[in-house]
């Protein structure tokens, strides 16, 4: 069973000013999928603290993937791609690449999503987009491809065999 942090970056949700319906939406997603949740916070659109949950869940609790959603807009405070961006060690930005190109044909707001994804040792990082509705549109599209990027990852598959 492979195991994953989820992120949710919000102002709003970490002062308790508004539900996190994003983070429960992937957390039944990613549980159907037979993933179990190690962690999941609300932190705010704090660069240095969403960076730091992020290397405490990849050095120490170990996780297979860290899902983050919100914060990757034009904001101010949107920072989750930099907070992402300064703890990788291996960009793998065809996943967000690819989130993207599906959810431009749902809205041409997508491109306003800065997301990026990458590989920090033995953990994939994806970032979603803030919305309940684009974490499940986004999910949808890449998840099965993640599990076989997580399994090349810890060498349970040795060949990207195309299906
Ligand atoms: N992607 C999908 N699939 N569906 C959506 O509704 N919303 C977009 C975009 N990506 C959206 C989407 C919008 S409106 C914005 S502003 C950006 O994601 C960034 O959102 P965030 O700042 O909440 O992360």
């Amino acid at each position: 069973m492979y195991t994953v942090g989820i992120i949710t970056s919000s102002d709003k949700g970490y002062a308790g000013e508004r539900e996190d319906k994003s983070g429960a939406v992937i957390k039944e997603i990613i549980e159907q999928k037979g993933f179990k949740v190690e962690k999941y916070v609300i932190l705010p659109d704090d660069q240095n603290m969403l960076s730091e949950e992020m290397v405490h869940m990849c050095d120490e609790l170990k996780v297979n993937l860290i899902l983050t959603t919100g914060g990757t807009g034009f904001s101010m405070r949107d920072v989750t791609p930099e907070a992402t961006k300064a703890i990788l060690d291996r960009e793998a930005l065809g996943i967000c690449e690819a989130i993207r190109y599906y959810s431009l044909q749902i809205t041409k707001r997508a491109m306003l999503s800065r997301a990026v994804s990458g590989i920090r040792k033995q953990t994939l990082i994806v970032n979603l987009p803030g919305s309940p509705k684009a974490c499940q549109e986004a999910l949808d599209f890449v998840l099965d491809e993640i599990i076989h990027g997580i399994q090349i990852l810890l060498g349970e598959a040795k060949e990207c065999a195309r299906k």
